[in-house]
């Protein structure tokens, strides 16, 4: 069975206060053993908070990560952060090609695919994100431009590389807005990414777990469990509200148990 992942995208939110609130919680749930160990829960704060969070976490179910990284493992690059440095923050995952990195930093395939392999050099767990905007969407060529993504990330990391990570499909269009995928157009959207995986190597694509994410909340993340090829769910705003995020985990560890 694929790895079910709720990954919680802080984005640029959060203080050492939400940092404290959310590993009392989940330091509390341990404790209890109200965690379940079906569900690899993934927090990305802002790298600034990864370490506190990492450590506040250690003997949890949970895993911490940061939201990017840089190409190079080390080097005159003011601003920027190594693989290795949110290991040695404690965090073992990360994400690639964020839409809003596409956008704002205008970070092309070429070098997401880069990112995702300089993660895997530092023994991160990366999640290559994807998606169309409203206009591909509108024009009918959604499938067309994330098969594309997709496709040209591979050829620099390779079928085989990109099993040690994830993929996510973030539609930027349901990103932030309230109005999300219905898990019909996200079910479409990550068969067919399975199946262009399939194409290379039909074990790594049923392997791969493939995260949904754009304004997923406790209330209608059932229903994308529901589907068969939706693995995980990437999660932005309802990640900054620790209850939110923990009704979020459970009602996913309660899908994943009636699959
Ligand atoms: P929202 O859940 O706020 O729509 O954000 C989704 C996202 O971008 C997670 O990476």
């Amino acid at each position: 069975m694929r790895q079910a992942v709720v990954a919680g995208n802080w984005k640029m939110h959060g203080t050492r206060q939400l940092v404290a609130e959310f590993v009392q919680k989940f330091i509390d749930r341990q404790q209890l053993g109200a965690e379940p160990s079906q569900v690899q829960t993934v927090i990305l704060p802002p790298v600034g908070f990864l370490a506190e969070l990492s450590d506040g976490l250690r003997g949890t179910h949970l895993a911490t990560g940061a939201q990017d990284l840089h190409t190079h493992s080390k080097g005159a690059f003011t601003g920027e952060t190594a693989g290795s440095m949110i290991r040695d923050l404690g965090g073992s995952w990360v994400l690639t090609g964020h839409s809003e990195r596409r956008q704002y930093q205008k970070e092309t395939d070429r070098q997401i695919a880069n990112k995702f392999v300089a993660a895997l050099d530092a023994d991160l767990c990366p999640i290559l994100c994807v998606g169309e905007n409203l206009e591909d969407r509108e024009a009918g060529r959604a499938e067309q431009v994330v098969t594309a993504q997709l496709n040209t990330a591979l050829q620099t990391i390779g079928i085989k590389r990109l099993a040690a990570g994830c993929v996510a499909y973030e539609p930027v269009w349901a990103i932030g807005t309230g109005q999300t995928a219905t898990p019909d157009q996200a079910q479409q959207m990550h068969h067919s990414i399975r199946a262009a995986l399939g194409v290379l190597d039909e074990s790594v694509a049923q392997a791969m777990s493939i995260l949904y994410g754009g304004s997923v909340n406790e209330k209608n993340v059932e229903a994308f469990f529901k589907r068969r090829d939706i693995d995980g769910v990437l999660i932005g705003g309802a990640s900054l509200n620790v209850e939110q995020f923990v009704m979020i985990v459970d009602v996913v560890a309660a899908a994943v148990a009636s699959r």
